[in-house]
């Protein structure tokens, strides 16, 4: 069944928003890469490049249901943030919202009775649910660690270490 006009628009609205959270994530890579933290530097750009690999699954599940992606305009994100702590909460922040996006789309989904579609968002519920734990299991470690030199040296080390995960090639 060929994709409807209001589930397509939807979506396509939802490349937007992963594209500039990939955006905006590069910003805040490249904030924390200029005052000195590598590792949440390097942390930002795997989260960038993982933003762009969803914004990639919902190009590919448009065109398979035969629909066509659109490329709407980004906002210019912020450039500049006071503290790691205050990075990482603009991050949990910026993926409440698009939890509330997906299930928005969800919502959509379900109205249009496009089974097909509600199913393949799953993953992208699951996904934001892991998002949120990450983000927010970050901003309680900076909590603790902040006022230590060497806990947030520590941190950023940690930090340094998540790697690239396999960009998406499919709609899978
Ligand atoms: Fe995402
Ligand atoms: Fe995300």
């Amino acid at each position: 069944m060929i994709i409807g006009k209001k589930m397509a628009d939807a979506l396509n609205e939802q490349i937007r928003e992963e594209l500039f959270s990939s955006y905006l994530y590069f910003a805040m890579a490249a904030d924390f890469e200029s005052k000195d933290w590598p590792g949440v530097a390097s942390w930002m750009k795997v989260q960038a490049q993982e933003e762009m690999a969803h914004s990639l699954k919902f190009y590919n599940w448009i065109n398979e249901r035969g629909g066509k992606a659109v490329f709407k305009a980004i906002d210019k994100p912020q450039e500049t943030w006071e503290s790691s702590l205050n990075l990482f909460e603009a991050a949990l922040a910026h993926e409440q919202h698009i939890t509330s996006c997906i299930y928005d789309l969800v919502k959509v989904a379900r109205e249009e009775g496009d089974i097909a579609t509600e199913i393949f968002l799953q993953w992208f519920v699951t996904e934001q649910v892991e998002e949120e734990a990450n983000a927010s299991e970050i901003v309680e470690k900076i909590k603790k660690v902040q006022n230590s030199q060497n806990g947030m040296y520590m941190l950023d080390k940690e930090l340094s270490a998540r790697s690239i995960a396999p960009v998406a090639s499919s709609a899978e």
